[in-house]
């Protein structure tokens, strides 16, 4: 039996309601599997240590997390911790301390999902957006002076490396190859910023020479808010920054009906650390302990955790019971459903054991 070790944070807000649900649900996928065992040990790191240790996270906790082939994760945020400590003290250090350089968000409208694009069903978005998620605009460069004075200045400083832009780039053209339009958008702002982003394009153009197969184009991200609004259906794989994306990514989870749905993965494409899988949605402090957190982002980036740690047939498991729980319409109150989070899992558990019969 081989023993798969995932640590578990589901630190603040609804994180624990819904890596609990996930993890019900990745153990009932896994069953029938005959040679897997999925382990999964648990932290109590996030907001309410840090207000008990002044940390998020003990110092060694990128030490202890390297042992573990994958890290399934909760939410970080609390009202009375500051979001740039609860970001910097747990989450951020993972993707960079772990060169979590791929961050992975498939959208599609789920069956029985309402989305707001007019006439626009299930087969019209099927998007996986790639984020860059090791530098760019997120890559911490900047300071300030004179605090306080008039004169006072603060900067905010991109970083785009050609070692970081390519190997995005490629990780993207990848994805793009192996999903069946085989097409890739690459996402700059390359009219107003003329250096990094100007740099994309030519590192775009270079590598997509190595794959032929796959055919791409270029759009400027403000063009894209509306390429995604009104033909959602000619797009596929999407490449873009490290901040584009993050805000093309909330558009693509609204356009998809439901924030609430959306998973991402923080991937070591090289395998040399663990990977991180989360649900995108925050610790939504104003339904904490309600019960009814929406655990179908958790259930989705489940999927891409066992998909990531060679287990593609429990994946599709969970992503086809998933369909059909909310086909069935039995979903929480942020998509317009009654259900509570426990009645969504135990449905969905359901139809994972009634295929596995
Ligand atoms: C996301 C989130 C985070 C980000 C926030 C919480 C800093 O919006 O994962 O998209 O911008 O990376
Ligand atoms: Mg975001």
């Amino acid at each position: 039996m081989k023993h798969v070790k995932i640590a578990s944070i589901p630190a603040d807000g609804i994180g624990p309601e819904v890596i609990s649900a996930g993890i019900e649900v990745v153990l009932a996928a896994m069953e029938r599997s005959t040679d897997t065992q999925i382990e999964f040990t648990h932290f109590d790191w996030g907001s309410d240590y840090y207000k008990k240790t002044g940390t998020m996270m003990p110092e060694d906790g990128l030490e202890t997390l390297k042992s573990f082939d994958a890290i399934f994760f909760g939410s970080v945020g609390a009202p009375d911790v500051p979001d740039h400590i609860t970001l910097w003290g747990l989450r951020l250090p993972i993707c960079q301390g772990f060169d979590q350089y791929a961050n992975v968000r498939p959208t599609r409208i789920l069956p029985g999902i309402t989305a707001p694009l007019r006439n626009k069903g299930p087969g019209d978005l099927d998007w996986v957006i790639v984020r860059e998620n090791s530098e760019g605009e997120y890559s911490g460069n900047g300071g300030r002076a004179h605090r306080g004075m008039p004169e006072e200045v603060g900067t905010e400083v991109a970083i785009f490396t050609r070692t970081g832009v390519t190997r995005i780039m490629r990780y993207a053209f990848e994805l793009a190859r192996e999903r069946p339009r085989k097409l890739l958008t690459v996402v700059t702002k390359s009219n107003a910023q003329r250096h990094g982003m100007v740099m994309w394009d030519e590192i775009a153009e270079e590598v997509s020479a190595e794959y032929p197969d796959v055919s791409w184009d270029k759009m400027l991200v403000d063009a894209m808010t509306v390429r995604m609004t009104l033909q959602p259906e000619s797009l596929d794989t999407i490449v873009a920054t490290n901040l584009h994306a993050d805000i093309l990514s909330d558009l693509a989870g609204a356009l998809a009906g439901s924030i609430g749905v959306a998973p991402t993965a923080n991937i070591d494409p090289q395998r040399r650390f663990p990977s991180m899988f989360e649900p995108i949605h925050g610790s939504a402090f104003d339904i904490t302990g309600k019960g009814i957190a929406n655990p179908v982002a958790t259930f989705w980036t489940a999927c891409q955790m066992l998909e990531h740690i060679g287990q593609p047939d429990a994946s599709h498991r969970i992503m086809r019971a998933v369909e059909a729980v909310c086909a069935e319409g039995v979903m929480t109150p942020d998509i317009g459903g009654t259900a509570s989070t426990q009645q969504v899992t135990d449905a969905v558990i359901g139809h994972i054991r009634g295929a596995n019969r």
